[in-house]
């Protein structure tokens, strides 16, 4: 079943799609269309009607041409990946105005039934042989503020990622498409297959050379999560990691707080040359400890380790993932030993096993359990906020768009970092 949302179609052409069998298919009206690209507002006109993201958007005849072809390429912006087809005479100057708009395929108005059953069909399948359409990140001059959360702890297992997506989800649903998880556990990253996407680029493709020259370019690396926020996966190669120098990373984060307002990153085991390098760019660090005595000596040892090297943020949240009242130990004597307070206690549970298998994250549950509970206080400790709105994306011509450079502009150190009090 295709996902068709038709936009300022004649009531003629509209009725014809709709009756085209084995898909599903919304139509918006002009003057409403007229309004959302008035206000930038694309999202939610290709969302509002048909309740998901459209896999093909049909501009119809009702539009005025150039108009048209605006809105096309603010659709086709927004939408990297969609089926875009306008209704139109299929001259050779509209033609070649709609391939610049993004419109793939021009359809008569005077196309038979039969004719746009084939059309259709044609787009589904292309459709199944690549990626889905997916909401771009929001193209955005520097962000003024932005807090960069790393996750780390000296052992594997203990919930490091865990932790990491699901605050990524919690931040995604607060400040939708403002958070951006990065996995940096170069070597063993799972953070996509937890959260059951299939990433079509990973980390790698964002260390390569045209990526660390340009913002723009790193950002079509990233994964779309439904839950409203952004992934840079990890790698299928064990080996990638051996070429990321320290640099790199830190580069790499620097362009990622540029436009994103909150960036989380999930580090491997240890203190490893990566984990360091985002330690150096992190605002706020959240230390995971398993509840027993070896995971509880080690944090401590690593603590003590990163403040000889000058690398504890201010912020620091310990986090005691496994919690368990007949662990034998209580939060305080883990607290006397790391010699930090405990932010949140997560709980042994079952719930995060079947999340993980499903690919389903526990803080969409509709109701939370005691992990998603635990992981929100984390998220209450580190949310601060959603940038104000961008100011609403006027309406294009039909010529190729020009971007902001990103890279333009300082980075974010040297803005001045935020702390909070
Ligand atoms: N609170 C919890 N309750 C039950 N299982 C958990 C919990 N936290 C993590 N796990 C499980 O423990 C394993 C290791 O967690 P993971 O987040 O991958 O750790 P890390 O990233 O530190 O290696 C995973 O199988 C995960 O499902
Ligand atoms: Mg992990």
């Amino acid at each position: 079943m295709t996902q068709i949302l038709i936009l300022a179609g004649t009531a003629a052409i509209t009725r014809r799609i709709s009756a085209l069998p084995g898909h599903q298919v919304a139509s918006v009206d002009k003057e409403i269309v007229e309004k959302h690209a008035r206000e930038g507002d694309i999202e939610t006109l290709l969302t509002r009607d048909l309740g998901a993201l459209p896999e093909i958007v049909i501009i119809g005849d009702a539009m005025p041409l150039q108009e048209a072809l605006s809105i096309g390429s603010l659709i086709d912006r927004v939408l990297p990946g969609v089926e875009l087809m306008l209704i139109s005479e299929p001259d050779a100057e509209t033609a070649l105005n709609a391939m610049r708009s993004g419109v793939r395929e021009i359809i008569s108005p005077l196309v038979t039934d039969d004719e746009l059953l084939a059309i259709v069909h044609r787009a589904a399948d292309n459709l199944s042989s690549r990626l889905k359409p997916h909401l771009a990140p929001t193209v955005v001059a520097d962000i003024a503020q932005s807090t960069v959360i790393v996750v780390i702890s000296p052992k594997g297992g203990v919930g490091k990622s865990t932790i990491a997506t699901n605050l990524a989800v919690g931040l995604g649903r607060r400040a939708p498409s403002h958070a951006v998880l990065v996995d940096l556990d170069i070597q063993f990253g799972d953070a996509a297959t937890l959260l059951d996407l299939d990433p079509a680029h990973s980390i790698a493709d964002a260390f390569g050379t045209s990526a660390a020259m340009d913002t723009l370019i790193l950002k079509t690396f990233l994964t779309a999560h439904a839950g409203g926020f952004y992934v840079l996966a990890g790698d299928d190669s064990p080996t990638v990691g051996d070429h990321v120098r320290s640099a790199d990373v830190k580069h790499l984060i620097d362009q990622l707080a540029s436009q994103f307002r909150y960036v989380v990153v999930d580090t491997g085991a240890g203190l490893g040359e990566h984990t360091l390098a985002a330690l150096e760019k992190a605002d706020e660090v959240i230390i995971v400890s398993s509840m027993d005595v070896t995971s509880i000596r080690a944090v401590r040892k690593e603590l003590d380790v990163l403040s000889e090297l000058d690398l504890l943020p201010p912020r620091r949240h310990v986090a005691l993932n496994f919690a368990d009242r007949n662990a034998g130990l209580t939060v305080k004597d883990v607290e006397t030993v790391i010699g930090l307070p405990v932010a949140v206690s997560v709980p042994r549970s079952g719930d995060v096993t079947v999340a993980g298998n499903r690919g389903e994250s526990l803080m969409m549950a509709k109701k939370p359990g005691p992990v998603a509970k635990a992981i929100t206080r984390l998220v209450d400790a580190v949310f601060d906020g959603v940038p104000p709105a961008a100011p609403p994306a006027p309406v294009a011509p039909p010529a190729p768009v020009a971007v902001v450079d990103a890279e333009a502009k300082p980075s974010k150190k040297k803005m001045g970092r935020r702390r909070k009090p």
